[in-house]
């Protein structure tokens, strides 16, 4: 019975056989006062991420966090567990379990340096406000396939970038049916929109013909603004570009495929490249690898750059293209220094904090300027995906409303938009 999930991420796990063996959940005890006795007398075999439709992850040590140990930190060591009535997973002593049935080579067992995963407790549960709460796809007006941004305007209606079905919703505040907002005909592969500050404006990039567009009062007839065409010359973008617009009416685009950050000024039809080079990746400070959503603090003169594929957040100013790591740069991984291809970002400019969708992790951080390491407020911190009202599937976008009382998250693979409630 293969009951257990079995994740072995990137964290150094130094193991050398699997002590103590949960097998199935049905041996575990579900009462508090009848903990379920484990053993724990084998060698170390740590930090194995465990989880099942019915468990919470079972990956955490010592108070939801994960951590390595070496040898003697559990070397005959009895631990306890009980599993609640909402399948949650409670630990007694300090001690581990692991399971998984693998055979492991290395016999070295050793600390690491891997910081442990922080996961705020209990976990937050989330409420589908768009979409299937189960994760079914569709195409109607009240379901989505795929999106991938979402943008919540002043008065808390949404404009969804339904990416899969080629499509903007509009979705007025609290409502569960959405009001397709762009285009007239066709395809648009839409990541974000965003509305002028009239309102009367939308502006979206057509990610497949890489063209920022823009839709009149309600007109489904496009107007192209700038970049007429896929390329990576000053007047054109690469394909899967993002943007923000600035209190100005300037576009700033993280052009994806291109590894650079550009500004449009309003009205041009030339861009200036901010920061990375034309083509060339690299991760350096003056590179990117597939940056893929950028922010602006215009106050303090600087933009944040969710720099996708070398799992960090830089920060830049605005008249200097070389960055500051503020957030990951330490691999990909799941430990709390670590994101793994994080594809959104909001930044709280009441905390100078960072909100992550950290897209491969499945999973959202709060990470404060200037820590070293964040908090799982979302997701698990066992890089496991899922359907469950405190998972999520690949999210590409969180944002908050403007009171910042609550995270909006694009779950791109559950095909909804979640609301987590953070006060
Ligand atoms: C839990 O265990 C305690 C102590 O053995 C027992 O008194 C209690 O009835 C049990 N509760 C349930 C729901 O089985
Ligand atoms: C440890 O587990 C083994 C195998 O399940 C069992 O035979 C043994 O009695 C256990 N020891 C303790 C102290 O629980
Ligand atoms: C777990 O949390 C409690 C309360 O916050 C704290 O007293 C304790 O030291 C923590 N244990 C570990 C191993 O961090
Ligand atoms: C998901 O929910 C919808 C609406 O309740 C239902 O029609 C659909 O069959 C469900 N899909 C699955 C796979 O359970
Ligand atoms: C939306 O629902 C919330 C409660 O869920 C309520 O406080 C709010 O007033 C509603 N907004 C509108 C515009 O109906
Ligand atoms: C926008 O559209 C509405 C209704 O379609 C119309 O009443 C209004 O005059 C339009 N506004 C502008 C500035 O075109
Ligand atoms: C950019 O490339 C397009 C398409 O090849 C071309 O029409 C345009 O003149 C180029 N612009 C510049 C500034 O090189
Ligand atoms: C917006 O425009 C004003 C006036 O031209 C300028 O001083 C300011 O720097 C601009 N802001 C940004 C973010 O470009
Ligand atoms: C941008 O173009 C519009 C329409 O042509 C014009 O009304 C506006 O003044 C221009 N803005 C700037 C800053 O040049
Ligand atoms: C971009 O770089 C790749 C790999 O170095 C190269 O194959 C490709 O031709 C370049 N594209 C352009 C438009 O320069
Ligand atoms: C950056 O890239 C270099 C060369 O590919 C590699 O040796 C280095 O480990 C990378 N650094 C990080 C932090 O990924
Ligand atoms: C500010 O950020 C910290 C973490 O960096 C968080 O614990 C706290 O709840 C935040 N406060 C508000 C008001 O959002």
């Amino acid at each position: 019975m293969n009951f257990w999930i079995l994740l072995s991420l990137t964290l150094h796990h130094t193991c050398s056989v699997p002590i103590g063996y949960i097998a199935f959940a049905s041996l575990v005890s579900t009462n508090s006062s009848q903990p379920t006795t484990m053993n724990g007398t084998g060698e170390e075999c740590v930090c194995i991420m465990l989880f099942s439709s019915n468990l919470f992850a079972i990956n955490s040590f010592f108070n939801n966090t994960c951590q390595l140990f070496s040898n003697a930190n559990i070397a005959s060591t009895t631990f306890t567990l009980v599993i609640d009535p909402n399948s949650r997973v409670f630990y007694r002593d300090e001690a581990i379990f692991y399971d998984d049935g693998e055979e492991y080579t290395t016999n070295t067992p050793e600390m690491t340096t891997t910081v442990p995963c922080a996961l705020v407790n209990p976990p937050l549960m989330g409420t589908t406000i768009f979409g299937l709460e189960n994760g079914t796809s569709g195409s109607s007006l009240s379901t989505l396939k795929a999106p991938w941004g979402i943008t919540v305007n002043s008065d808390d209606s949404l404009l969804i970038g339904d990416n899969t079905n080629n499509r903007v919703l509009y979705v007025a505040p609290n409502a569960t049916t959405g009001q397709k907002v762009a285009p007239s005909s066709g395809s648009l592969y839409a990541r974000r929109a965003y509305f002028d500050s009239s309102y009367l404006n939308l502006y979206v990039v057509d990610c497949d013909r890489c063209q920022m567009t823009r839709y009149f009062n309600g007109s489904l007839t496009k107007t192209i603004v700038f970049s007429p065409s896929c390329g990576t010359n000053l007047t054109q973008t690469g394909k899967s570009a993002s943007f923000v617009i600035d209190s100005n009416g300037s576009f700033y685009v993280a052009d994806n495929v291109n590894h650079r950050i550009m500004l449009w000024p309003v009205n041009a039809t030339v861009g200036i490249i901010l920061a990375g080079e034309t083509n060339i990746s690299g991760n350096d400070t003056q590179h990117f690898r597939n940056p893929q959503d950028i922010v602006l603090d215009e106050l303090a003169g600087v933009y944040y750059v969710a720099d996708t594929n070398n799992h960090r957040i830089l920060r830049f100013f605005m008249n200097s293209s070389d960055g500051t790591v503020v957030a990951g740069g330490n691999g990909a991984g799941t430990a709390s220094n670590q994101l793994y291809s994080p594809c959104g970002l909001y930044f709280s400019k009441k905390n100078n904090t960072f909100y992550i969708a950290d897209t491969s992790n499945h999973r959202i951080v709060r990470w404060c300027l200037g820590c070293s390491e964040g908090v799982t407020v979302a997701g698990s911190c066992n890089g496991a995906s899922g359907t469950s009202a405190y998972q999520l599937a690949a999210p590409t976008t969180v944002t908050m409303d403007k009171t910042e009382s609550y995270l909006y998250v694009a779950d791109r693979g559950n095909n909804r938009i979640q609301r987590f409630d953070i006060n």
